[in-house]
Order: structure tokens, then sequence, then C-alpha cells
């Protein structure tokens, strides 16, 4: 077990809390309606006061936001429309300033069909050294009239596009995105350097996107779509994800992180459904950590978080990194909402009827996403607060199909909503055009509900989810030591319940009746506890009496 601690400079990522940011839905300093650099860094102090350890910036690159930023013009430059490369060196300088780290996005898979080199690739012939940079394939049929797979990609829709020569480019996500060629050595080095340029501009980690998918194997002949689901064992090779060889790309990736003092950090987004093979992303000869996803999947249910907790911590024991814990991110239902709906709840269905059937019970859902944060925020290894969670937020289930902007929408035929609810920009203030996120309307609208969950609002209520949350981050600051954990042997099966040392509890009661509280003086808790008992649903921190 590792005795380091959060605060030793090369290891500060281990027990870290870090905040993303999605930039364009997070403050808007030019009133254009789009997120922007400047309006971070008008907003460090939220960040300061809620006390993180550091920002993952999601991509603020050049992009015609086709993905909403993951479609990636230029690696090393900012997006024109939300700053400049000297506006990113300012926020770099005032986080700094306020204590404050910072991991930027690296998209690593694809580019953006907007891309130099994809351009390059199309004006090029077929077989040339600027095609081979992407995936290009003939087209079935004499004249390649038909895909070389019947593929499908992440959005929906064949994964393949024509160029009208008989060859077709690979896409797993949105035909704006051409993927990579990761067996070229130009595009291996080329990322090298993306990782330096941002190192060299004061970033102290990466989050890797889609870290999973850079190895393919594309031998002939292509499996079809039914083949490839059915190879898509936990522990087997797929074709075109989780393949031995992509741990390759990042032993060189480690070989630069490690070259600077402090060494650079990354943490792998893998959606990879064994754990054991997760644990390899975060070797300490990889990236060194990877997004552990379990707990976002996970019911609200005691025995599921119990499983989960141990899984994980077993197995960064053994791959030497600590794990990380996340509820909410940009890609999924908030997790304020996920738990206001019955367990077991189809989301993607519950998103098509615009959030009403079923009703969520919003009051539920905010008290065990209360509950749900304060346990992660106990236990070690890192824990991830994606923006707007701090106020509670829902999801904004109800946004009109032409204000959609997620790909999912119309690859899916109108089928699936997206993702666009959890990414309407945060309500700062009680009043405005768009509630303090800037001074014209927002690039999604924000509903009623939004201005009594702002910033404002609940900065003068010491009972509001940001003010808990405060509360908390600054506890955990206080009490967090070395990484381990021990268990209460006694817990009643709906309670989740472990001491760490230095002898403070976390208890988490996921049930109806209220139990006792252990002995103690409580440091935190998610909600009130009336009669010195712990209601359920909810969490409480209690440290040995003086
Ligand atoms: C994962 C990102 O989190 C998601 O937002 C994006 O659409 C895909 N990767 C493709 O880059
Ligand atoms: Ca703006």
């Amino acid at each position: 077990m590792s005795e380091l601690r959060a605060t030793d400079e090369a290891s500060w990522w281990r027990q870290a809390v870090v905040y993303q940011i999605y930039p364009r839905s997070f403050a808007d300093a030019n009133g254009d309606g789009i997120g922007d650099l400047r309006g971070i860094t008008s907003r460090v102090d939220h960040l300061r006061d809620l006390g993180v350890d550091a920002v993952w910036l999601s991509p603020f690159y050049p992009s015609a936001l086709a993905d909403g930023g993951y479609d990636v013009d230029d690696h090393r430059d900012v997006d024109p429309k939300i700053g400049t490369l000297a506006e990113f060196d300012d926020m770099v300088a005032a986080l700094k300033a306020a204590g404050i780290r910072l991991i930027v996005d690296i998209v690593p898979n694809h580019t953006s069909n907007r891309h130099v080199w994809f351009r390059e690739a199309l004006a090029a012939a077929p077989g040339s050294p600027a095609r081979d940079r992407y995936v290009f394939r003939r087209g079935e049929g004499p004249d390649g009239e038909r895909p070389p797979s019947d593929w499908i990609a992440n959005f929906g829709g064949s994964a393949w596009e024509p160029v009208g020569d008989g060859q077709w480019y690979l896409h797993m996500f949105a035909p704006e995105q051409p993927d990579l060629n990761w067996q070229n050595p130009e595009v291996r080095a080329d990322f090298l350097e993306t990782l330096r340029f941002w190192a060299d501009r004061g970033v102290d980690g990466f989050r890797v996107d889609v870290a999973h998918g850079l190895a393919k194997d594309l031998t002939p002949p292509l499996p079809s779509q039914a083949e490839l689901d059915a190879e898509d064992l936990p522990h087997g090779m797929h074709r075109l994800e989780d393949r031995d060889e992509v741990h390759e790309i990042y032993e060189e990736w480690r070989e630069v992180f490690d070259s600077y003092d402090p060494p650079r950090t990354a943490v792998a987004e893998a959606w990879v459904d064994s754990a054991p093979r997760r644990a390899r992303y975060a070797s300490p000869e990889g990236l060194g950590q990877a997004f552990n996803f379990d707990l976002l999947l996970a019911a609200w249910d005691a025995a599921e978080f119990r499983e989960v907790i141990e899984e994980n911590l077993a197995l960064s024991r053994t791959s030497g990194t600590s794990s990380t814990w996340v509820f909410s991110n940009h890609d999924v239902v908030r997790h304020a909402t996920r738990y206001a709906l019955p367990a077991g709840t189809d989301l993607k269905a519950w998103l098509r009827s615009d959030g009403t059937d079923p009703k969520p019970d919003a009051e539920a859902g905010l008290r065990r996403a209360r509950a749900a944060t304060l346990l992660a925020l106990a236990l070690p290894g890192s824990t991830y607060v994606y923006q707007g969670e701090e106020l509670g937020l829902p999801e904004v289930a109800d946004l009109p199909p032409d204000v959609l902007q997620d790909p999912t929408w119309v690859r899916s035929g109108g089928t699936r909503k997206g993702r666009d609810g959890c990414r309407v920009p945060l309500p700062w203030t009680a009043t405005g055009p768009s509630l303090g996120f800037g001074p014209g309307p927002a690039h999604l609208p924000q509903p009623a509900g939004f201005a009594e969950l702002s910033v404002e609002r609940q900065r003068a209520d010491e009972e509001s989810t940001l003010a808990f949350y405060t509360r908390a981050l600054a506890e955990r600051r206080r009490l967090q030591t070395a990484e381990s954990l021990e268990w209460a042997p006694d817990a009643p099966a709906d309670v989740v319940r472990f001491s760490r040392p230095g002898g403070w509890i976390s208890i988490t009661n996921f049930g109806t009746d209220p139990v006792p509280l252990p002995a103690g003086r409580v440091v935190v808790a998610s909600a009130p506890l009336p009669d010195g008992q712990l209601p359920g649903d909810t969490t409480a921190w209690l440290e040995p009496e003086a």
C-alpha cells in the first residue's frame, strides 16, 4: 500500500479532486453565447472557493463543433471562437495562482475532417502517404461503391464514408471525425510533439480520449459487425478496441511525461468492460491512471457500491496506481437525475420521452447524489467532479429538437436524444439573460429552475449543495492521508461503512430506515441527521472525539 500523500509534488494526482470544465458551457466572457477561456479565468475564484485540486479542461482546440470539440482541427492551438493561446496562458497563470493544476483533453483516435492532414489526404491519391495517416480502404463492388464493411459508428450510421474515388475512410464516431492510423510513425511522432507543446505551456496532465481505440487490427478480410460484437469478450482481443499493442503507444508517451519535473500525469478514458484489462491503462509505465466508470454505472445499492469499491481498490493496488471515482461527465445523464429514476430505467428511452416517462423524483435524486458524492470523496483515489454537479444541477431532458447539437440526434435519425441535457450552460446568477453565464443568451437554453440553483443563490444558503460540496472538499483535504481503507466488519446490508487512516469514518445508509451513527464527531453530512441518527440515502463522516 502506497503511503504517498496527495501533497507530494510528483503524486498530487493520486488523491486529487479534479473538476471537469466543458468550456463552451462554463462561462461566456464576450457574450457570443459560447463559453470561453476568459470566462474560465474570470471564474477561477469559484474553483478556488470550492477547493478543487485540478481542472480537467475538455477540448478547447479549433473545431467546427461537429462533436462538441472532440473533432479537433489543430491539436496545438485554441479555437478562435473561445480564445487565443495568450488567453490560455492567462488562464493557466490564474489557475496556478489559485493553487489549481490543469489537465487537458487529448483526442488521439481521430482528427476533424478540417485538419490539414485530412485535407491533404482527400487531395492525394489512393495509397499515398497522406492517406496512410488515416484509415482508407477500397469499397466493395466493382467501383468500390459499397462500404468496406457493415460497421456501425458510435453515433449511429455507417462507420465508413466514401470519398468519390472508390475509397472510404473509417470514422468510429461522426463522419467529421476520421480515425487516425496509429501504425503510421508520423502520427505517433506528431502526438508526442503535441504532448510536449502543452506540457511546455505548463499543463500538468492529460485526459486521453478513447484511449482504448487507437490500435486496430484491419487485416483483411474485415469481420462483419455481428462478428465484431461476438468477438467482444471481456478478456479477448477485439479487432478495433483494447488491443494489447495500444500500450506500446502509451509507453512512448510515458517517456515524454517523465521527462518533465514533476512528471506529467494522464488519465485514460477507456471504456473497457473488464476491470483487469482497464487496469493496464493505469500502469505506471503507461498513462498512470484510468477512469473507472463502475460507480457511474452502478445502481444506488450498497452491495453494488461495496463490490465496485473493493474490486477497484484491489486493482489499483496491483497496478501501482490510485483509483478514480466519477458519477457525472459531459457524456452521461447527470447523477442527480439518474438517482431520481427507478433502478434499471432505460436512460435513452427516458430521454426520448423528454424526461417525463418515468417522472424523476428530483428530491430523492439530489439526496442520493449528495450521499454518493460524499461517499466517493471519502475513498482513497481521485474524484472527478463535473461542472454543475456542485450545484446539484439536474439533466435538462426536455430540450426541443431544434436546439440539439449532439451528433447523436441527427445520426440516429432522431431516435436518440444524446448528451446536450448535461451540457446546458451553468447558472451563475439568479437573473440576467443567461443567468450570469454571459451577457447574452446561451448556446443551449437554460430551464427556469436553474435560477434557484445558481451559484449566487447557493452561496447565500448554508444548506445548499454548493455549501455542502465546499465543506466536503475542505474536510477531505484536512483528513486525507495514506491510500488505505478498512471496512467495518459489522455493517448492516444496506450500509456502506469504512474507516481511513487516522480513524475517520464514512458511513452511507442506502436503505430507508434510519441507522445509529457510530461514535465520534460528525464532520460533514450529505443531509441533516435528526435524532443523532443516519437517515436513508445519507452519508456522514465522523472523526474520533479529540
Ligand atoms: C469520448 C468523449 O468524452 C465524447 O464526448 C466524444 O464524443 C468521444 N470520445 C469521441 O471523441
Ligand atoms: Ca464567448
